[in-house]
């Protein structure tokens, strides 16, 4: 007969006793055996740098890994995430382990609103967050203009200079075709006794990941299906540079078991860019000459063309803005090379 895995974590223990379990114990459970939370933070500090003078925001903060930890060790850490659910297990995390960080209850599109931008040193972004970008709480079809959306507003919270961190699956899980199973050993956390087996099934085509977690509670069975974006690792490379962010290259992290991409917003604003609808980029590439200096509301680049855009290319323009129900209207911004500055 297979052992029973005594978990003792203080974490895990919380968020199992009372109700019924929700997708935040599972995923306490899931950080508990999958990491050692104590080295992966170790590698993160590592990489983030002495805590002094460093503005950090964790923007999936979850149930406060690694937002709670480094708060702990004396980093200045905001930490804020889109789920209410995941917000309360923060909260529960915050008050066992005597952390004061208050969370912050805001998706990803909010984060301009809620905190300004340019308003923090360093964002991070972990345990493949971003990939349920718009699924995480109705498990919804993953939609990629939604993270498209979700990255461009993370970035614009970064200081020029600032840098991001971002995890992704390894590469060779998102090329497995075949489902990838997991079981458990069997578990006893506190008084109970549990079973867990998941199922993550890849398709590449659809552009999806779904996984299936069944946990069994004391017999009871709770099934959980959530289904997220199947980026590659190239994809999640350009979206980054799309939303202006330079220097994008894979980060050994000691302690992480995902792949970790980091950035920076480069101090120069020339060459980045915040983009909105398709139909603009498509626009704008048509007529190369209109500049950010024809639409300043709409459109800042920091250094226009030499020369401004003529009349025609300005109707032009214009007409396609009313044709197109003002799409591009808020926050267009693109890329000053790409308009030929
Ligand atoms: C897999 S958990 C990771 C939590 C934590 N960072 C960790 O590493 O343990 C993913 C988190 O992303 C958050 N999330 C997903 N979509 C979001 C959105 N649009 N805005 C803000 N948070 C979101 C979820 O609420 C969830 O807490």
């Amino acid at each position: 007969m297979s052992q029973t895995l005594r978990i003792t974590d203080k974490r895990v223990l919380d968020s199992f006793s009372g109700s019924d379990p929700d997708i935040g114990a599972l995923w306490e459970l899931c950080v508990h055996l999958e990491w050692d939370r104590a080295k992966a933070v170790e590698g993160i500090s590592a990489w983030l740098g002495e805590p002094g003078g460093q503005r950090i925001l964790d923007c999936a903060c979850g149930s406060g890994f690694p937002g709670i930890d480094l708060a702990a060790r004396g980093y200045e850490v905001t930490c804020s995430d889109g789920s209410e659910a995941m917000i309360g297990h923060f909260q529960r995390n915050a008050a066992l382990t005597g952390s004061l960080v208050e969370p912050v209850h805001a998706r990803w599109q909010e984060l301009p609103d809620r905190f300004g931008t340019a308003s923090f040193d360093v964002i991070l972004l972990r345990g493949c967050s971003l990939l349920y970008a718009g699924t995480w709480d109705e498990n919804a079809e993953p939609d990629r203009a939604a993270m498209t959306d979700a990255v461009e507003k993370i970035v614009t919270c970064l200081r020029p200079g600032g840098r991001f961190y971002v995890d992704i699956a390894l590469a060779a899980n998102l090329a497995r075709l075949e489902p990838q199973h997991t079981r458990r050993p069997v578990m006893e956390i506190g008084s109970d006794i549990v079973e867990q087996d998941e199922t993550i099934y890849t398709d590449p085509h659809r552009r999806i990941r779904t996984w299936h977690s069944r946990l069994t509670v004391n017999g009871r069975e709770y099934n959980f299906e959530r289904r997220s974006h199947h980026v590659t690792h190239d994809e999640l490379v350009q979206l980054l540079e799309q939303a202006g962010l330079a220097d994008v290259q894979e980060e050994h992290v000691p302690g992480e078991s995902y792949t970790v991409f980091t950035g920076r917003r480069p101090v120069s604003l020339r060459g980045t860019g915040r983009r909105q609808h398709p139909a603009i980029g498509q626009a704008r590439a048509a007529f190369p000459s209109v500049s950010g200096a024809a639409f300043p509301w709409r459109f800042s680049c920091v250094r226009d063309p030499p020369l401004g855009p003529s009349f025609r290319d300005k109707l032009i323009f214009a007409l396609f803005l009313l044709v197109s129900g003002g799409a591009g209207a808020g926050s267009v911004y693109y890329p000053c090379q790409r308009l030929g500055a």
